[in-house]
């Protein structure tokens, strides 16, 4: 049998443990041996890599996380790490290998590849939603589905109490998890990095909404930003006793929601199929609906860029000059 190998790498995201089980299950209808490397790229080096069977992969579709370990490696930057990792997938037969992380992990796979050979298809996953050339990353939707439930929760508190609640929600530098959340969890307000805005524009809109009767306010603020700030600012200008909620890495975990064991389906049966059909270093994206295969260099040369349209309509709801009194 032909050998083919899966590894998670960087941040983990719910997701991954459906996608493992269908690599195992399409693995083996399409007459493949799967292979499974924990803890990402370190997994490689230290030779934690073994044969995959059904009953590795029984009941995790369920589960948040990996149940293969994922890991951040500093090791495979170094090209003799790379050569050890090399020699240890050859010493197994592996020639194939999918890859379930963000771009810093496709592009050290893509001179993997140039150095030995070994082919390779990128998964994007990261909740950050912030990787090049494709519109849908796995873990997002449950990310989401989790900080939704959180806002909502923060709320029931927040308006018993009448207090304002600044929530800070991950994504690095990128504002698409903050974005998103706040639009769909109705706050007042959401600051990202891709929207600077001056704070104090809001203070005369907030005060005539105080006027009228609001008694508490919802903020969505990134990760990137000084949510402490933003408290201090509602207790000071507004008069406002403010709380700071830092979801943090809950926003990692739980159920995989329907549409992320969806996707990690998809995307691992078109991945083993580019596999097979040759497609050597390719990142499989999605894009309006539509999967396709992109090189390292669409996907990770450029910084990401959130979305115009998602932008436009962010500015249409939470510039200062839109904020409704
Ligand atoms: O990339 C995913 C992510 O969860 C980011 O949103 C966050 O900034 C980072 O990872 C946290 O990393 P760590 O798990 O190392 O604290």
């Amino acid at each position: 049998n032909q050998k083919i190998a899966i590894l998670c790498s960087g941040g983990d995201v719910s997701g991954m443990n459906p996608a493992l089980k269908r690599f195992v299950e399409y693995a083996y209808a399409r007459n493949l041996q799967p292979y499974f490397v924990r803890n990402g790229y370190e997994g490689l080096i230290d030779n934690h890599i073994v044969p995959a069977d059904y009953h590795d992969v029984a009941g995790i579709i369920t589960r948040g996380g990996t149940k293969i370990g994922s890991a951040r490696s500093l090791r495979f930057k170094e090209a003799s790490y790379r050569a050890v990792a090399a020699e240890n997938l050859r010493s197994h037969g592996i020639d194939r290998l999918i890859v379930l992380g963000g771009d810093g992990s496709f592009r050290g796979m893509e001179r993997f590849y140039h150095e030995t050979g070994i082919a390779f298809c990128g998964i994007p996953s990261t909740i950050d939603n912030d990787i090049n050339g494709t519109d849908y990353c796995l873990g997002v939707d449950t990310a989401l589905g989790v900080i939704k439930d959180a806002i909502d929760q923060i709320r029931d508190t927040a308006s018993s109490f009448h207090r304002a609640f600044v929530i800070e929600t991950m994504g690095r530098d990128c504002g698409y998890l903050t974005l998103i959340s706040a639009i769909t969890s109705g706050a007042e307000l959401c600051l990202i990095p891709e929207l600077p805005v001056d704070i104090d524009d809001f203070k005369g809109c907030f005060q005539s909404q105080i006027a009228k009767g609001r008694d508490y306010f919802i903020a969505v603020v990134s990760e990137a930003l000084d949510s402490k700030k933003v408290a201090e600012w509602f207790e000071k200008e507004l008069g406002f006793e403010s709380r700071v909620s830092v979801l943090g890495h809950i926003q990692r975990g739980g159920n995989p929601s329907v549409y992320d064991r969806l996707m990690a389906f998809k995307f691992v049966t078109y991945a083993i199929d580019a596999l097979l059909e040759g497609k050597n270093h390719s990142i499989i994206c999605y894009n309006k609906s539509h999967f396709n295969f992109k090189t390292i260099d669409e996907v990770a040369l450029h910084p990401y860029r959130l979305d115009e349209e998602l932008l436009n309509l962010a500015r249409e709801q939470f510039l200062p000059t839109r904020c409704q009194m």
